[in-house]
């Protein structure tokens, strides 16, 4: 595509050569110095120091042997930090490395569920989850969120139960929509789930990530019920930036499960790599102060972003994310068509994700991410105005 000169004027040039150095997906996989990337879920801004200092001891000491320092440590740090920033005092008994969340999710729907059972997911929703769903033959369940609110609603989860159902798959906080499920949706969830015994995938990975007037609530937290049919599973990377060095936490409430785990072979679980169990320590023992900074700058990103759309943009729908740095936008009234991504893409150079990877409730819809300067947030933001004005 012709470069429009427009597109390579900048205030933060150095900041986007920088970033378009780098190798990660984010800025990399569509060549062209014009663009502007927010779709996949990486920050902008630097890792957290104390994660970049223990990869860093790794690389002075040049140790790269087989290694357990850290990993040995893992479960009492991550119970801590629960239990410090949600109230979650899990059982290191019951918890279990994997290289990353979307590892821990497949390998339990695999083992749990069978060809043709019913996997309920809380629509529009994370794509992964529904290739996770659909490449094991398992059937996707469509259980949509309140557009207004985007609220779960026990009754229409009730409705979405049928004789295959074995499991719910969810992520809260909530990935497009950045809800934070309070303790009636989670209480209905684990009712449910007790009355048609289903196992219910927690993927808690934005939990740190909440706004301010927003709580996490862990899952198995709900009751002692809900704990018992639940795998929650979460990890540093969202928080701190760390999606590259793979690693997550799995807990295992759900004792049938559990022994699933148990009974693989020993490699079939994967293992932490060496950087990303040091990084996740040093971020779940010594990273909080940093992790404060990084929230009050994304609300601040986010309620920005919220202030110019209503300005600037009025024809575009949203709601005001709870967590996560995600905005999910509707842009249905916006004349740009069903994929809005290709359009903006295309003559505006930014890269957003497209609604209909989202599942079919998100044609016309973007998903933006807003982890990344004030300044590059709002050349992103004068784009989307000079195309819609146009
Ligand atoms: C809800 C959710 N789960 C999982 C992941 C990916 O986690 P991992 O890289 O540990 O598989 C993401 C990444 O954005 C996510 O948003």
């Amino acid at each position: 595509m012709a470069m429009n000169p427009d597109m390579a004027t900048t205030s933060d040039g150095a900041e986007l050569s920088r970033l378009r150095s780098l190798t990660g997906i984010k800025w990399s996989r569509d060549p062209g110095d014009h663009l502007l990337a927010a779709w996949v879920a990486d920050m902008d801004l630097a890792p957290a120091p104390v994660a970049v200092e223990a990869v860093q001891a790794l690389v002075d000491r040049r140790d790269f042997g087989y290694n357990r320092h850290a990993s040995a440590q893992l479960p009492a740090a991550f119970s801590d930090w629960q239990h410090e920033n949600h109230g979650w005092k899990p059982d290191e008994e019951d918890l279990l490395p994997f290289s990353d969340v979307l590892h821990a999710i497949d390998m339990a729907l695999w083992m749990h569920t069978k060809p043709g059972d019913g996997i309920v997911l809380f629509t529009p929703i994370y794509p992964p989850f529904i290739r996770a769903v659909e490449h094991g033959d398992r059937r996707l369940i469509d259980c949509p969120l309140d557009p207004d609110g985007w609220r779960l609603n026990r009754s229409t989860l009730e409705a979405c139960i049928d004789h295959t159902t074995t499991a719910i798959l969810m992520c809260n906080p909530h990935n497009p929509t950045g809800r934070a499920f309070d303790r009636e949706e989670l209480t209905a969830v684990a009712e449910v789930a007790e009355a048609n015994d289903l196992l219910v995938i927690s993927d808690e990975i934005w939990g740190d990530l909440t706004h301010p007037g927003a709580t996490h609530i862990p899952f198995p937290t709900i009751s002692a019920a809900a704990d018992a049919r639940s795998l929650t599973i979460s990890a540093a990377s969202k928080a701190f930036n760390l999606a590259g060095l793979r690693s997550a936490m799995a807990y295992v409430g759900h004792k049938d499960l559990a022994a699933q785990f148990e009974a693989l072979p020993s490699h079939a679980r994967g293992g932490l790599s060496t950087p990303g169990a040091e990084s996740a320590l040093a971020c779940w023992t010594r990273g909080g102060p940093w992790l404060d900074e990084i929230r009050t700058h994304l609300t601040a990103q986010r309620d920005h972003l919220a202030g110019r759309l209503a300005a600037d943009l009025p024809q575009v729908g949203f709601q005001l994310p709870e967590a996560t740095y995600l905005m999910w936008l509707d842009l249905n009234q916006t004349g740009l068509g069903p994929d809005p991504a290709t359009v903006i893409k295309e003559k505006a150079g930014v890269v957003l994700s497209p609604g209909e990877d989202f599942g079919h409730r998100g044609d016309g819809w973007v998903r933006l991410n807003v982890a990344t300067s004030r300044d590059i947030l709002d050349q992103i933001l004068d784009r989307l105005v000079k195309l819609l004005a146009s």
